[in-house]
């Protein structure tokens, strides 16, 4: 990676500095082509471990491991110039010791090039947020319906209804806060609790169904466009239905291979070329 294009790239700073201001937008890629398309409009790539459920078919992002991570995430950074890279840490990585998430962390930034990691976690994970962005880590923080913990949540289920829980959902933001997080994503919260928290603390909030009071937004691409058909949440918008489409195309191909009207004549090549264009 050349020192030119890091410097045209969003950075961590410029992202935290965003709090308050201009919303802060975030979709997720996991592979070169899709962040090639997307990087002009956004602010940063999440190459998200919801890649276990989107691209491998696995029913939770549980499986999904740390090479998986690697690979997808320099891919993002190699189809992209201008986004701010941050790449998730998988389930198993990070939460046994600080120094288990260090080593990984490490390897994450080392190998792909991504600017920062994101992991799961509020209160519990402080310690290990306080001594990654100590060691020059930069963590974005991940709270409320946190999919790692779906065994423990029982289902992909919204967080933070009640007065207890909502307390301890913004007990978690003020600790990953307190403990170096450059912004916090909040997944899957009633919209007041979403509010409180974007106004207590003093980084950027992005929400994930959690409503517009936050200081950004990220979606999981493939959810956006219609190309993940098997679980769609109430918060992702079909800005498009690229999934049908793909069905339709794939359909009028094998027609036309079993009709025998494709490949046409503009398709095959002449024993002798015509053109340069046409060797
Ligand atoms: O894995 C992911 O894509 C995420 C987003 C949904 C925030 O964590």
């Amino acid at each position: 990676m050349s020192t030119t294009s890091q410097a045209r790239r969003i950075g961590v700073p410029e992202i935290r500095a965003r709090k308050g201001g201009e919303p802060i937008v975030s979709l997720t890629a996991y592979t070169a082509p899709m962040a090639r398309m997307l990087d002009p409009h956004v602010d940063f790539l999440l190459v998200g471990d919801s890649l276990g459920m989107v691209v491998y078919g696995f029913d939770s992002t549980l499986p999904v491991t740390l090479e998986m991570m690697i690979a997808h995430g320099a891919a993002v950074v190699r189809g992209s110039e201008r986004a701010c890279i941050i790449v998730d840490m998988p389930f198993g990585t990070y939460e046994a010791s600080p120094e288990t998430a260090y080593r990984n962390c490490a390897r994450v930034l080392a190998e792909t090039g991504c600017a920062a990691i994101k992991l799961e976690g509020g209160v519990a994970m402080a310690e290990t947020i306080a001594f990654l962005t100590a060691r020059g880590i930069p963590v974005l923080a991940h709270i409320g319906l946190t999919p790692q913990s779906v065994n423990a949540f029982g289902g992909f289920k919204v967080q933070g209804r009640g007065n207890d829980r909502a307390a301890a959902v913004l007990a978690d933001a003020h600790a990953v806060e307190a403990a170096g997080a450059f912004g916090i994503v909040i997944e899957g919260v009633p919209e007041p609790l979403a509010r409180t928290i974007t106004g207590e603390t003093t980084i950027p909030t992005i929400g994930i169904g959690a409503s517009p009071a936050c200081d950004g937004q990220v979606l999981v691409t493939e959810d956006m466009v219609g190309l993940f058909g098997s679980f769609t949440p109430k918060f992702a918008k079909r800005y498009a239905e690229l999934g049908d489409q793909l069905e339709d195309v794939a359909g009028r191909y094998a027609t036309e291979v079993r009709d025998r009207s494709f490949p046409g004549p503009e398709h095959c090549f002449a024993a002798e070329p015509a053109s340069k264009k046409d060797s």
